[in-house]
């Protein structure tokens, strides 16, 4: 995050930066919008001043928030589709909840996430190849593999953190430390993620962890340029943006072919004699093999692709998570102390570490429901992106909304305001109020009930449930497939820091800041930690 601040203020980036705002200003004149459904109301947009898109895309920049508050009070809660302009890409339609399960479930060739991903992160230049998201294997791969190994990772992603932790907050348990939150999260969430894809000593190497923590901030920055660039400029400034990122994923491969190569030829070998006295490690490089040789699929099995295939995975796992602990931290140390959140996170995370030996497992931390909670209630209430669900339009003839009839034309995009439904007082009572326990309070109650109403409970409120109310991950067939792993990852780092930190409270939440359409933590902010006696 710093990374981006940084490059914003540097007079370097900040010449190109005018520049492209300018041919962005002119384009959104000449060209954009102008095909959006007539019949649908603009947001922001005053029809009687001239360039009113153009005005009303200027003025999203500060005020999307009140933007989208607008919107969702006059459209979106009367059942209504509007047009939001989006101030980082093309205006949007937003549909309102009553049509996000028409929105889900439109096939591919109608409706689709992929082509929007690509689109709105540069997927042509920014990830070392064209084919690496038009052929996206790498999603296959954590569709089939990553939730079914979730118990052999547990502990590897135990003791990865556990060893984060030591170098980076220390041991020392006399002094209290400063402790910049945002990047630290961002090293414990990039190790443990990288332990489950690549395994050690690569995961903990700090010129692999550099580069590919540069590389996925260089994807953020490059997609953010490319998003206001008219596309006639792509392929030139693309390609010259790209060097970056060529350059950071060349320093990771450096680390990763040698040992897929490795991996390869003991694959290959317990293959061909299952006595070979050798066990294969349970990570993402095990598993992209073993589904191309399922699949007889030898393009998957190159090592370079393999190496090239962990860049959108790193840059899908590393900020959205990142961002996630950051605000979830911040959350919970702002509560007020009457409301006992920090002893009751406490208390349950020391009594299912003791109930499990120290050894966790799926079952245990299932049964970490404040915590479980603790997160969730962030993910709603913080939400860092604003809006969600959103998918490309693909046929030539556009696509009809069947209950209001409007028709979207091809390349348009459409999705959905998950920031007000998060905020929805119809659907959250105080819906402002960080309440930690808000999810979980009702699974204890039910817990001492009948098993049936815990059952029940457990399938609607668990950090890992999408629906129409909680859309953090998405909802529907493209739902996040990381977050099953997030759930475990996250309910470790935290009952690590409970266990073996004490963390001084913060006296008040410090704000959030909108960029445009996203709402992100404060990089700057630093917690006070000292290691438990
Ligand atoms: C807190 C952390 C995370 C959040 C909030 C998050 C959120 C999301 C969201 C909103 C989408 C888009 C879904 C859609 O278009 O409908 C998505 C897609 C995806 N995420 Fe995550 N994600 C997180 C972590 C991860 C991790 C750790 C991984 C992998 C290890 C991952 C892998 C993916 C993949 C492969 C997709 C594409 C799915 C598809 O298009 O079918 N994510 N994620």
């Amino acid at each position: 995050m710093e990374a981006i601040l940084d490059a914003l203020s540097n007079s370097q980036v900040a010449k190109p930066l005018i520049l492209t705002l300018t041919v962005y200003v002119l384009w959104i004149v000449l060209f954009a919008s102008s095909s959006l459904p007539n019949d649908l109301p603009w947001i922001g947009r005053d029809n009687s001043k001239a360039f009113s898109s153009l005005r009303a895309t200027i003025k999203s920049i500060s005020r999307s928030r009140e933007l989208l508050a607008e919107g969702y009070q006059k459209y979106s809660s009367k059942g209504k589709s509007y047009i939001f302009p989006a101030c980082d890409g093309p205006s949007e339609i937003l549909v309102p909840k009553s049509s996000l399960r028409w929105l889900l479930e439109q096939p591919d060739n109608v409706l689709s996430a992929a082509e929007y991903h690509s689109e709105s992160l540069g997927g042509d230049y920014n990830f070392l190849d064209k084919y690496i998201l038009e052929d996206p294997f790498q999603d296959h791969v954590i569709y089939r593999s990553l939730t079914r190994n979730l118990q052999s990772v547990i502990p590897e992603v135990w003791d990865e953190l556990a060893s984060t932790f030591e170098d980076t907050w220390g041991t020392d348990r006399k002094a209290w430390k400063a402790i910049p939150l945002m990047d630290s999260m961002m090293t414990f969430v990039g190790r443990a993620s990288n332990r489950m894809l690549v395994g050690a000593p690569v995961c903990q190497n700090k010129e692999y962890l550099a580069n590919m923590m540069k590389y996925t901030t260089d994807v953020v920055v490059n997609g953010a340029i490319l998003r206001v660039l008219p596309k006639f400029l792509h392929p030139v400034i693309g390609r010259l943006l790209s060097l970056r990122n060529q350059w950071h994923y060349s320093r990771t491969a450096k680390y990763t072919i040698p040992i897929i190569e490795e991996r390869l030829r003991h694959m290959e070998r317990k293959r061909n004699d299952p006595t070979y006295d050798w066990e294969q490690p349970s990570d993402y490089i095990t598993w992209h093999i073993n589904l191309a040789i399922a699949e007889n699929n030898s393009i998957e099995m190159d090592p370079i692709m393999i190496s090239r295939r962990l860049m959108p995975i790193n840059f899908a796992a590393i900020h959205t998570t990142t961002i996630t602990i950051t605000n979830a931290v911040i959350d919970i140390l702002s509560t007020s102390a009457s409301k006992g959140v920090l002893e009751g996170l406490q208390e349950e995370i020391e009594h299912a570490y003791a109930a499990c030996n120290g050894v966790w497992t799926k079952a245990s931390l299932a049964t970490l429901v404040r915590t479980d909670s603790a997160i969730r209630e962030s993910m709603r209430v913080s939400n860092f992106m604003t809006r969600n669900a959103m998918r490309k339009v693909m046929p030539a003839g556009g696509v009809t909304n069947p209950t209001e009839k409007w028709t979207a034309p091809q390349g348009a995009y459409i999705g959905i305001d998950m920031h007000s439904i998060h905020h929805d007082p119809e659907i959250y009572p105080s819906p402002n109020e960080y309440d930690a326990f808000r999810f979980s309070r009702a699974r204890e109650e039910a817990s001492a009930s009948s098993g049936d109403a815990l059952d029940k409970m457990k399938k609607t409120e668990s950090m890992s449930t999408t629906s129409g109310d909680f859309l953090s991950f998405s909802h529907g067939r493209h739902a996040c497939p990381g977050r099953f792993f997030v759930v475990y990852e996250l309910k470790m780092l935290l009952a690590f820091m409970l266990l073996n930190y004490e963390v001084e409270p913060l006296s008040q939440r410090p704000q959030n800041k909108w960029i445009g359409g996203n709402v992100v933590p404060p990089s700057e902010l630093s917690i006070r930690v000292k290691r438990k006696a």
